[in-house]
């Protein structure tokens, strides 16, 4: 039985075939889409293909840089081709929660820029209702104690900073992260996430709607593709 880390390996390179010569590539963040950047760099290194990249974090940005990935910013760019990223959970809609590596905004941000979204994840991921995991959102240290009692009144569950040690996880954008255990009840994300961006001292919410054309999963019996019928990589 293949472990997790073997399956992750396996969605994370498979993705790697949505990405051709000439492309601008997202690159996103965790224990997954790692092994999509690392195998871009080998292809880069032994196959020839030529790519620019945006990383979603700190630590993507490293990484790509160690395997050789060129970078860019995206102000110099006009938007990406594709962006190839992990996700916590994913529901029968394509709608994911993510930020569970605290990059969420980055990652969004990316998101918003490219052309198409490409989802790696394991078999684990895959929910019917998105919040088993708990919902992350960026907050401003600001007043984040008033933010976090805000949020629990909306989400009406336990909102708490997350923590790293004895203090606060920061963000790369010097935030913190607040995560809502809504429980498996996010039955209309796109409310959700309407409704928590309308709280002050929130910077961005990871729930990631309509953004998702085809998920890339890596089960026991192998790889499998889940194209979103409504995405922008169906025929
Ligand atoms: C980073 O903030 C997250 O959105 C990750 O993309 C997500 O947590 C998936 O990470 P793993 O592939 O490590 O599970």
């Amino acid at each position: 039985m293949a472990d997790v880390e073997a399956l992750k390996k396996e969605a994370g390179i498979a993705a790697c075939k949505y990405v051709k010569s000439g492309m601008k590539v997202g690159l996103g963040t965790g224990s997954t889409v790692k092994h999509t950047v690392i195998e871009l760099g080998r292809r880069m290194a032994e196959e020839g293909l030529e790519i620019v990249g945006v990383p979603t974090s700190l630590a993507t940005e490293k990484l790509a840089r160690e395997v050789g990935i060129p970078l860019v910013e995206l102000s110099e760019i006009d938007g990406l081709d594709i962006v190839i990223d992990g996700a916590d959970e994913y529901d029968p809609n394509f709608q994911l929660i993510k930020g569970g590596g605290a990059a969420l905004l980055r990652e969004k941000i990316v998101a918003q820029e490219s052309a198409a979204m490409v989802v790696v994840a394991d078999d684990r991921k895959r929910v019917n209702t998105l919040g088993a995991f708990p919902l992350p959102i960026e907050v401003t240290p600001f007043s984040h104690e008033a933010t976090v009692r805000a949020l629990s009144r909306l989400l009406d569950c336990r909102v708490n900073i997350r923590m790293a040690g004895d203090g606060p996880v920061m963000t790369d954008n010097g935030n913190m992260i607040a995560d809502a255990h809504t429980g498996p009840t996010i039955r209309n994300p796109a409310k959700t996430e309407l409704d928590v961006l309308r709280i002050a001292g929130v910077v961005q919410v990871g729930l990631f709607i309509s953004m998702c054309d085809v998920v890339v999963l890596a089960g026991q019996d192998g790889v499998s593709v889940y194209l979103n019928s409504h995405g922008r990589l169906s025929d």
